[in-house]
């Protein structure tokens, strides 16, 4: 009974991640991406420079959301979170505390429909095979 319900819980949250990337619109997402990402990202999704190590201050620099960055290491609830949560939020709802996020959140300036968008255009320029990688990795397959 438990594991039926579990398997049902899981299927859920795999058919609602499968079902975020549908019908979105990378179009509009690369215009909120201009405005609202590209000032720390980078107009070409380049990043920060040096945004490999923290910088003065102990926080990390923006990374870069093309395919040499993490971005697409990454499932889409995750990526979701993060933007309209912030960094913070992001990671101390998994567990993950004492870490200076330098990254805001957009709750209240973006929409989930607008910060998806977004989201739609940066997977957009990755190759099939980071995309394949990210959607394994949002659906838990092997
Ligand atoms: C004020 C600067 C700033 C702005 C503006 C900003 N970010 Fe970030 N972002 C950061 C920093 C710094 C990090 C790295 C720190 C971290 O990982 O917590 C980051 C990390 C991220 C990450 C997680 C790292 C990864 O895997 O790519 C995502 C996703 C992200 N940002 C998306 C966005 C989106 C989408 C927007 C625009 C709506 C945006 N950011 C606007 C500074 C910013």
């Amino acid at each position: 009974m438990r594991a039926a319900l579990i398997t049902v819980l899981c299927a859920a949250t795999a058919a609602q991640a499968e079902h975020m990337f549908q019908g979105r619109d990378p179009a509009s997402g690369a215009a909120l991406y201009a405005e609202h990402c590209a000032s720390c990202h980078g107009a070409e999704l380049e990043g920060q420079p040096g945004w490999r190590s923290p910088g003065p201050d102990g926080v990390p620099p923006a990374p870069p959301h093309d395919e040499s960055g993490h971005t697409w290491h990454h499932a889409t609830p995750l990526l979701l979170d993060y933007t309209l949560k912030g960094g913070q939020a992001a990671l101390e709802a998994r567990g993950v505390t004492g870490f200076v996020s330098g990254m805001p959140g957009f709750e209240g300036v973006l929409t989930e429909a607008q910060a998806l968008d977004i989201l739609a255009f940066i997977r957009s320029t990755w190759s099939r095979r980071a995309r394949e990688v990210q959607r394994l990795r949002t659906h838990g397959e092997p």
